[in-house]
């Protein structure tokens, strides 16, 4: 069989194919969930109308949005891997007491990641984006997520609020660079056969925020500059567990504007939410957003 590239014409058939598909799941879904489905009907059409008229829309995703790209979360099935909870490897003390174990660790999701292709619920986000763009409205995607799966569907200026495990960072001089080539799987490499950095031979790590870390100022700013004034933000696929990014839709709901969820589950913040779309998001929000 013979291979070729992939056309901008087969990917935007891709595309269509894909938002067809999320809408006849939506159809099916709907009927199937009954209650728990607050999708049919006034909602939204309120919701639509609220999307219309915002000048300034945001939009905070996290895990669950790369959830049927085949990418685990850390909370919930697939939070554990060879037993040890996720949680507790993204952390600047396990690097500490063992950089080969977090190495292995990060290796893993990044062999998931390079295999994995965005979902409709991608596509959807960055069919928004244009259509804002193009009707004059400021567009804001902050991810939590480090898989780059965003930019991968085509979204533009992505915010990435924890960084990206596509970048490696040096311990030592904080120097950024691109991730290494993959190194041995055995567990145990010795700390001087750690990817280096360039510069100073310094050890490099994952450039993503982990539990217990602060995010960066200039990150923090883009976040603050769409969350503020903000009409419409749309949370998609957090646990809303995870500060900072936990209190934005307390934040956007304090000055006025609407909060819309979407996720499998209730969350901490859902009664901060005017909308809630319950459901897988690659279903949900191409549904929603009517692209
Ligand atoms: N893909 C990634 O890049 C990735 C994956 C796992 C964890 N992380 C990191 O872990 C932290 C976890 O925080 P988080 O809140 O983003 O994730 P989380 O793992 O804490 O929570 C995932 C949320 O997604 C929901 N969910 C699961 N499947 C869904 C689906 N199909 N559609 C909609 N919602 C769905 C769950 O109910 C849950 O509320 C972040 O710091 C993030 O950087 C990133
Ligand atoms: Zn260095």
């Amino acid at each position: 069989m013979k291979l070729r590239r992939a056309t901008r014409q087969d990917t935007s058939m891709r595309r269509n194919w894909a938002y067809g598909l999320a809408l006849k799941l939506a159809r099916v879904y709907m009927d199937r969930s009954g209650q728990r489905c607050s999708f049919a009907g006034s909602q939204l059409e309120e919701f639509t109308s609220v999307l219309e008229a915002a000048h300034k829309v945001t939009v905070l995703s996290g895990a669950g949005i790369s959830a049927e790209s085949g990418i685990p979360t850390f909370r919930g099935a697939g939070g554990l891997w060879r037993n040890f909870d996720a949680t507790e490897l993204a952390t600047p003390y396990a690097f500490a007491a063992n950089p080969s174990l977090v190495w292995e660790f990060y290796h893993y999701r990044r062999c998931i990641v390079a295999a994995a292709a965005p979902n409709a619920g991608h596509y959807a986000l960055e069919a928004l984006q244009r259509k804002c763009e193009q009707q004059g409205k400021l567009f804001t995607l902050l991810t939590q997520n480090i898989d780059g799966l965003h930019a991968k569907a085509g979204s533009s200026n992505v915010v990435e609020l924890h960084g990206s495990m596509w970048r490696t960072r040096c311990c030592h001089c904080n120097n950024i660079q691109g991730a290494p080539e993959p190194m041995a799987k055995e567990a145990n490499i010795p700390s001087m056969q750690l990817p280096r950095c360039k510069l100073c031979n310094g050890l490099l790590r994952p450039h993503v925020v982990w539990f217990g870390e602060c995010l960066e100022v200039e990150t923090m700013e883009c976040a603050h500059n769409a969350l503020e004034d903000c009409d419409l933000l749309l949370v998609i696929g957090t646990s809303a567990v995870v500060q900072p990014a936990a209190g934005f839709a307390p934040l956007v709901k304090a000055h006025g504007g609407a909060v819309a969820e979407f996720n499998t589950e209730d969350t901490p913040i859902s009664d901060n939410c005017r909308f809630k779309f319950h459901g897988p998001a690659a279903v949900m929000l191409p549904a929603a957003l009517g692209i």
